[in-house]
């Protein structure tokens, strides 16, 4: 393999074949006037059974598509100090970039990123409440001269042909020929200019990986050297799209997927590359405006369950980049999400007040649940007998799913061990589980371990009371957090009007036998076949770092993340960040 970084390695299952289907089946529409009346229909055919075809006759001047071409070589012929001097960075999305990675495997190519036209605006933030909004600045390098007004000429021209076709577009759904036309103003379009160098492993890397196009739609120009491959929606094959002088490749984005309600879906596609030619493109990516809220249009869903949760295309776009700060397709929006939240000791339902608000307004499904004797759940704590009858709430709920239905659990401190059952019980209908700073036993941790180290581990309870029921030579029945303790070591980073509200509605909590735990938290494999994450409290003092530490090294997860500055109560002091991962969470394991 000689010199070629292992991180351009594709995964067995990943690699191109050798042998190349070419898609003869992919339409090939003329767009001239002449056959105007079989468009519609063409385009509606194209959409449905591939999700992408190719136009000729299409209107936009060879000419100004010869120049931008041109232009492209010569900067991309350019030494690579030259090329880095207008490199991309965690600030500027735009410019140029050679590290670019598609699900983690890095991309044989180089890319130049510019907006057009300008101004462009995305939001400063993901945060919903923050209507901050910043620039996009595209940086021109010195050499090729002209690269900024054949980009500026040549996105005219691609402007002209995407109205063309988002007309046909909405046509082709049974909808008003300028539908789409608002949703476009203060649009986001850019232009990329790829260029893929041979590549010594053609047969163990791609050019770009496999991925869907994040956006509304996009215009293709190919060259004469051929690598786009389609993945066909009948069998999953890969198949070539043949280069055709002079046409451009079109394809649904997941945008339109959403707005047409899956109608026309966005299909995945990839490029190879080979050992001898070097290969251009230039997408022309279709956005709409970041204040646009994308969602099944009303028209389609009549009658019909909308599929996807509304999204804001600004926020989405500055989520994406928050979290992945250097990645730029390849991310899906996503359907609706169920996050169903479990409390820890002495909360209830309640304790989610702040996630919950956010999870709805980013459109997702939540269920908090009060587990038995918790919130305003009915029952005394003098009446639970096991932890069986503690978790009862849980178990009746996921028992009551669909069956095609499968929940994002989410468990905050001895909301851990409900969410552990919930696992071991119904692993099919888990998408991934949540530990937040919560009690993690496991298949290789079990409960009694767990409890011993967290009780050596524990500090004074000050002012925390436990009661004895069944007199006092027997062990205590309950346990409640004092409000000293509280402001202390449990919400010592909240807001104090957290605090105030934690020790109003603070109940006490059941204190269960060994025993009892032990038989209700036999965990095996069905438990380990669910995904799991923990989210470490930084700044936790009832389970302190360390000890969450100790319970991901004893019973490691798939993944582990860290939220800065949080007190116990992950959910009050650091809410927005909690969310933020949720969503990410629930994104990547669905
Ligand atoms: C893309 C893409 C295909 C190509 O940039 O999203 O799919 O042929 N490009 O370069
Ligand atoms: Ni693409």
């Amino acid at each position: 393999m000689g010199d070629v970084d292992p991180a351009f390695i594709q995964d067995t299952l990943h690699r191109p074949k050798l042998a190349v289907i070419e898609a003869e089946g992919i339409p090939l529409i003329d767009l001239s006037s002449a056959n105007a009346s079989n468009h519609v229909s063409q385009i509606a055919d194209a959409c449905k059974n591939w999700g992408f075809f190719q136009v000729i006759n299409h209107g936009v001047p060879s000419e100004s598509r010869r120049k931008i071409e041109d232009a492209a070589r010569k900067f991309f012929a350019l030494p690579l100090e030259e090329k880095r001097k207008v490199s991309r960075d965690e600030v500027n999305p735009l410019g140029y970039f050679d590290t670019e990675h598609t699900k983690n495997v890095r991309d044989w190519k180089e890319v130049f990123d510019c907006v057009v036209p300008t101004p462009a605006f995305i939001p400063a933030s993901p945060d919903p409440d923050d209507k901050e909004l910043n620039e996009l600045t595209n940086q021109w390098p010195q050499y090729p001269p002209e690269l900024r007004e054949v980009c500026e000429e040549y996105a005219r021209e691609m402007e002209k042909l995407a109205f063309k076709l988002l007309g046909l577009i909405s046509l082709s759904l049974g909808l008003p020929e300028n539908r789409f036309n608002l949703l476009f103003e203060e649009s986001t379009n850019f232009i990329r200019l790829n260029h893929y160098p041979p590549c010594p492993v053609p047969h163990l890397a791609l050019g770009l990986g496999r991925h869907k196009d994040s956006r509304a739609l996009t215009i293709l120009a190919q060259d004469d050297v051929g690598g786009l491959e389609v993945k066909r929606k009948t069998n999953g094959e890969w198949v070539r799209v043949k280069p055709t002088p002079d046409a451009y490749i079109i394809n649904v984005g997941d945008i339109i997927q959403v707005w047409s309600n899956d109608t026309y879906e966005s299909v995945e596609h990839r490029v190879t590359v080979n050992s001898e030619r070097e290969r251009f493109s230039i997408p022309f990516f279709i956005s709409p405006g970041h204040h646009i809220w994308v969602k099944p249009l009303e028209e389609l869903t009549k009658g019909e369950k909308p599929k996807y949760r509304a999204y804001n295309w600004g926020k989405f776009f500055a989520t994406r980049r928050r979290m992945y700060p250097m990645a730029s397709e390849g991310r899906q929006a996503n359907p609706v999400k169920h996050f169903v939240l479990v409390h820890g000791s002495c909360h209830g339902a309640w304790s989610w007040y702040k996630i919950v608000a956010l999870l709805k307004s980013s459109g997702h499904k939540v269920t908090a649940l009060d587990l038995a004797a918790s919130g305003i759940n009915p029952k005394q704590v003098g009446d639970l007998r096991s932890i069986s009858e503690y978790f009862q709430p849980l178990r009746d709920f996921m028992e009551s799913l669909p069956a095609d239905e499968r929940v994002v659990l989410v468990g905050h401190s001895l909301g851990g061990l409900a969410i552990s059952q919930a696992m071991e019980k119904f692993p099919e209908k888990v998408s991934v589980a949540v530990f937040v700073t919560a009690s993690m036993p496991g298949p290789t941790l079990n409960i009694s371990t767990l409890n011993q180290e967290s009780l050596r581990r524990q500090g004074p309870l000050l002012d925390s009371q436990f009661t004895h029921d069944n007199g006092p030579n027997n062990p205590p029945t309950t346990f409640s957090f004092g409000p000293l303790f509280l402001s202390l070591n449990v919400y010592q980073l909240s807001p104090t009007e957290d605090l105030a509200l934690g020790t109003v509605l603070m109940r006490p909590v059941r204190l269960f036998s060994e025993e009892d735990m032990s038989n209700e938290l036999m965990l095996s494999k069905k438990y380990a076949s669910v995904k799991r994450v923990f989210i470490i409290s930084e700044e936790d003092k009832l389970g302190k770092k360390d000890f969450q530490l100790w319970m991901i090294e004893k019973n490691p997860p798939d993944a582990v993340k860290e939220i800065k500055g949080s007190d116990h109560m992950v959910m009050m002091s650091k809410p927005k960040e909690l969310w933020v991962h949720l969503q990410a969470i629930a994104e990547k394991y669905s």
